[in-house]
């Protein structure tokens, strides 16, 4: 399949400030693990290479709020994400740490070489200091308004609004998130890689020799270029990292971003002996699996460093993914808005598989995605559940009926049983395809093609209706049966490889190999294949709505964190007072409005009318939760379209300090038409 002798995958080393979450998982992990299992049953040589990142501000400032060491938070997180990677199943070759010594020997080498070459321009600058904290504020210690699209906490390094990335000097009203004061200049020392330098090699590498690039890598590629490439700082004033290996360095360390992606070199030296050969042969291809705001890390800094090091390959592709949400809001570490792996792994145990599937079905390939909890459930119970483990069941159970679980011999075929054994090879090509071009949903999608054909089949040719009258016939329906079963133990073991090992438990079946895919003869005749056990469960409502009160649960607490009081509003007359209508009712039926956070359509037993009413507290009730309750209801506001649908009133809520809203009546009375002076 390929003009390269081996492969070397890498996977973003994740912070080691935080649990990993569903956002990580869609964006990275699993498409990387899914490419890397398939390049592995291609017979590739291939190496999966990930760890954490466990310098740079991010942790710092997570151990200065829990008033303990660094080293204490990213032994913690380290911990905790390789265990919840290895019990995902993502099958990483090692997970390292770049606090380990061999990194720090490793980053610092390169360092040394590079200024041994007289490759940095040595500069000393004014930046932001905070007084009270005695400390140079990098990165993530100083937050602002962005200046591109205005968002208020912007860090020094990047906005995680707009995606800009920016030095601290660019962010309007700057404040120290130390300690919340406006910092000061002061003069500091640092080596910087003076990336203008390499504009024009950038422009024909990427611009002209990697135009198959994804097309979001791609331009965001391009407008880096278009807008000119300049020198960039490669040390920090900081006491946690990889120290400055040069004189006059007291109290600086490199830039994270110096070493992090230095860190996936380590790792593979960790490895194995024969490292060289992958990172410094031109035969190897190198990928980058990341996150869009790695983007430029991984396409212009990494390989400016590769480059002027001297003896390294640069990467041949770098697929990144958009962000995933997590029901309509971006997932945030410090706002704990997210799905946690490790907690996921505890509550929906054995169920890896579900997640994986639906995190590439929904993958964020193109745009930003959504993941909503009720889409998780659909997609477990219509596609796993309902496609996939019903055929594998209903072909061993017929099978185990029929003919005692042994394979039956197949007689002549019908241009039907053809077709489909044909269809087999077809499917194939076009995961291959997608999988090559890194398009790992339309891949999943095409892999579970095969088992809706499957399905198909057996709906079309129903052996349980023929098995009196012509035994031979339905022979052949379940030796073509079983035929795609065993052929989607190969062709999902890269997306689903927990269910497609116990697939090939129930039949049997040992082999991971993906030439297998398209053969006929898998299973011969007379194999005997096992019992249908449980695939796939049907999650239940209940399961689903734990997890939504969950992120409710959140949602209030963040409210409340931040909010406070409004203060009393102006006075106004008695008559503007009276002029109000309002009444009491009853809800009598609640709906969520599609695409949209907020809203839910009411319809209100008002006494004297029943009306539409469209209301913004979707955030704080679920709807079909509140029908039924009595409600205070202004009827004389105008009536008012609010996406599309005419809200005729207003119902009153309560809304506490915390902005959390709740009914101002208890159940049963007062009777509805009630009046409200
Ligand atoms: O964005 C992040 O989470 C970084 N820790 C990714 C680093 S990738 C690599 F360069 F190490
Ligand atoms: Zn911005």
């Amino acid at each position: 399949m390929s003009e390269f002798k081996r492969h070397l995958v890498t996977a973003a080393l994740p912070y080691a400030n935080g649990p990993v979450h569903i956002g990580h998982l869609a964006g990275v992990y699993v498409p990387a693990d899914i490419y890397v299992r398939y390049l592995r049953m291609r017979g590739e040589d291939v190496k999966f290479i990930c760890g954490s990142d466990e310098h740079g501000v991010p942790i710092t400032l997570k151990a200065r709020q829990e008033n303990v060491s660094p080293q204490e938070i990213v032994d913690r997180y380290h911990a905790i994400n390789k265990k919840a990677f290895k019990d995902f199943g993502i099958s990483f070759d090692i997970y390292s740490r770049t606090s380990n010594k061999i990194h720090h020997e490793i980053a610092s080498g390169f360092f040394k070489t590079l200024y041994d070459k007289n490759i940095f321009i040595e500069k000393t600058s004014e930046q932001y200091y905070d007084t009270e904290a005695q400390q140079f504020l990098a990165d993530r210690y100083i937050i602002g308004t962005c200046p591109h699209c205005g968002n208020e906490s912007a860090y020094g390094d990047q906005c995680e609004k707009c995606g800009t990335s920016l030095s601290p000097t660019d962010l309007i009203n700057p404040k120290s998130t130390i300690s919340g004061n406006p910092p000061v200049l002061k003069e500091t020392k640092h080596w910087y890689l003076p990336l203008d330098k390499y504009e024009d090699f950038f422009k024909k590498w990427i611009l002209e020799d990697h135009k198959e690039w994804k097309a979001n890598v791609y331009g965001q590629c391009k407008s880096w270029l278009d807008q000119g490439l300049k020198p960039r700082a490669v040390s920090r004033d900081l006491d946690w990292g990889v120290k400055v290996p040069v004189k006059d360095a007291e109290g600086k360390v490199l830039y994270v971003w110096f070493d992090a992606p230095i860190g996936y070199i380590s790792a593979t030296k960790e490895l194995t002996n024969d490292w060289e050969k992958y990172w410094k042969d031109k035969e190897t291809k190198l990928l980058h699996f990341i996150g869009k705001d790695n983007i430029v890390f991984h396409c212009i800094i990494f390989p400016a460093i590769l480059k002027t090091e001297g003896s390294y390959i640069l990467p041949e592709n770098v697929p990144a993914n958009e962000f995933l949400n997590l029901e309509n809001d971006k997932i945030s570490t410090s706002r704990n808005w997210a799905v946690w792996l490790h907690e996921y792994l505890e509550e929906f145990k054995d169920k890896q598989d579900v997640l994986r599937y639906v995190l590439t079905a929904n993958a964020p390939e193109t745009k930003d995605n959504d993941f909503t909890w009720k889409d998780f459930q659909t997609r477990n119970n219509n596609e796993l559940v309902a496609i996939l483990g019903n055929f594998v069941n209903r072909t061993l159970v017929l099978t185990n009926k029929y003919f005692d679980g042994f394979v039956p011999e197949r007689g002549s075929l019908e241009n039907y049983d053809k077709k489909v054994l044909d269809e087999i090879t077809e499917i194939r090509k076009k995961v291959e395809y997608s999988l090559e071009n890194f398009r790992i949903r339309e891949a999943l999608k095409e892999a579970m093609n095969l088992a809706r054909l499957g399905n198909k089949y057996l709906a079309d040719t129903e052996p349980w209706k023929i098995i009196k009258q012509d035994e031979n016939r339905v022979k052949t329906i379940l030796n073509i049966s079983l035929q795609i079963t065993a052929n989607l133990t190969q062709i999902l073991e890269p997306f689903l490889p927990f269910s497609c090992s116990k697939i090939k438990t129930f039949i049997n079946f040992n082999e991971v190999n993906w030439n297998l895919i398209g053969n006929n003869e898998l299973l011969h005749n007379g194999h005997k294949v096992g019992k249908a056990e449980l695939l796939f469960s049907k999650i239940e409502d209940n399961e689903i709505e734990k997890q939504v009160q969950k992120l409710l649960d959140t949602k209030l607490q963040n409210i409340a964190n931040v909010s406070k009081l409004e203060p009393a509003k102006e006075n106004i007359s008695f008559d503007d007072f009276t002029k109000l209508d309002i009444r009491t009712g009853t809800i009598l039926e609640a709906e969520k409005v599609p695409k949209t956070k907020k809203l839910i359509k009411l319809l209100i037993d008002t006494g004297i009318d029943k009306r539409t009413v469209v209301s913004g507290i979707a955030e704080f009730f679920e709807a079909k939760k509140i029908i039924g309750k009595k409600v205070s209801i202004l009827i004389n506001l105008e009536p008012r379209k609010i996406k599309g649908i005419e809200s005729q009133g207003m119902i009153l809520m309560a809304e506490n300090s915390g902005g959390v809203l709740s009914f101002v009546h208890s159940e049963g009375e007062p009777e509805n038409g009630s009046m409200i002076k």
